[in-house]
């Protein structure tokens, strides 16, 4: 007896010590790449066998969503997930080269100030001024030695949109806004109305630039004041495995993978859950961003369109990031109808971002890779 409670304390401790709990297990899973993971149980929404769900077909006409790359409400997939109500997976909804136009808003324009990025923090403005024009020349004609300096989209994490996410203090406040783009809150407004949300506002995004080691750790967004506005989610890019948890930090998750023109929705029961991006994988054939071209639109939509088409010229640069990239666009409405940020900022919420390499090793400072 005594013998067992001994065995037993012991395995406690070392569960404790190690923080070792069935989600971290499987992110440290999904992350490793020595034994490569068997990805045999991530589900893959791209193929059949889910379950799928219906949106409000006349939350979107045809023409509107037009206007910012999507493709008729009645073409897309969209899929619910047994025991998550309120999550909403479309499997890339965006018209055939579309995607193209909102890669380049990622690469070329939102980078651009007013917004705050990661470079930000450790360089001066005129340094972090114009990221992709100081880019393009070093990503068209890469260096064949090593050890030549990346250019800055390179070395790009995150940038904030709106409300500005303060890393430190996991809140936003009145203090730190710039404009919300408007042709991400329009493109947003059309997601989010087809899944029942048709007053959601757009005021915060978290852009995340990622690479072929980077991951993103366990964590749950709830930095936003009203919890009852959905969360959206758009992946562009190289693929991701996708961890959705539980409410509480240890609960068990599913994987998913995330494919390029994904998008994701966490509303109602499931906005609060836990999740996290182990792993960076190769897009299949049939999501690569290497089939899309630069948009060419319809004549008619021409005049009043949100998607313009991309220059030759800066497609090669965009598919030249893509081939080892992968950029996530996460859009929240943080104050409800009629809100206001309270006096005193509350601070709990998000630690984690960003990770390149081994897990845990830059944790807390992927603000810059510099
Ligand atoms: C986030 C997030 C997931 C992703 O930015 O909060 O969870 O797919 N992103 O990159
Ligand atoms: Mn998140």
């Amino acid at each position: 007896r005594k013998k067992r409670s001994y065995v037993m304390a012991k395995m406690a401790a070392s569960l404790a010590g190690s923080g070792e709990d069935a989600f971290r297990r499987i992110f440290k899973f999904y992350k490793g790449r020595q034994p490569p993971p068997d990805f045999s149980d991530v589900i893959d929404f791209s193929k059949c066998g889910q379950i799928p769900t219906k949106l409000n077909p006349a939350a979107v006409s045809d023409v509107e969503g037009a206007r910012v790359g999507l493709r008729p409400l009645r073409d897309w997939r969209a899929f619910s997930l047994q025991g998550y109500p309120g999550f909403i997976f479309i499997s890339n909804p965006f018209r055939m080269d579309c995607q193209a136009f909102w890669i380049r808003q990622c690469l070329k324009t939102y980078t651009q100030k007013p917004n705050v990025c990661n470079l930000d923090l450790h360089m001066s403005p005129s340094d972090t001024q114009d990221i992709w024009g100081k880019s393009v020349h070093g990503l068209r004609f890469p260096p064949s030695g090593k050890g030549e300096p990346k250019t800055l989209l390179e070395r790009l994490r995150w940038v904030t949109l709106g409300y500005h996410y303060n890393w430190d203090t996991k809140t936003y406040s009145a203090s730190h806004h710039t404009p919300f783009p408007a042709d991400l809150h329009s493109l947003s407004l059309h997601i989010t109305a087809a899944c029942g949300f048709p007053e959601f506002n757009a005021q915060a995004g978290i852009l995340n630039y990622y690479h072929s080691d980077s991951s993103l750790g366990i964590h749950v967004d709830e930095s936003e004041l009203d919890h009852s506005c959905p969360l959206l989610s758009f992946s562009f890019g190289q693929s991701a495995i996708f961890l959705l948890g539980g409410i509480r930090r240890q609960d068990s998750p599913i994987a998913m993978y995330m494919h390029s023109g994904d998008v994701m929705v966490m509303s109602g029961q499931s906005r609060l859950l836990y999740h996290a991006v182990p792993r960076i994988l190769p897009a299949l054939w049939g999501h690569t961003a290497e089939k899309m071209e630069a948009c060419s639109l319809v004549p008619s939509l021409q005049d009043t369109t949100v998607v313009e088409p991309v220059s030759q010229e800066d497609w090669m640069v965009c598919s030249r990031y893509l081939q080892s990239s992968r950029l996530n666009v996460t859009v929240r409405q943080v104050l409800g109808p009629g809100q206001c940020f309270p006096e005193t900022p509350s601070s709990h919420q998000r630690t984690d971002k960003i990770t390149d390499g081994e897990y845990g090793k830059r944790k807390r400072s992927s603000s810059c890779d510099c």
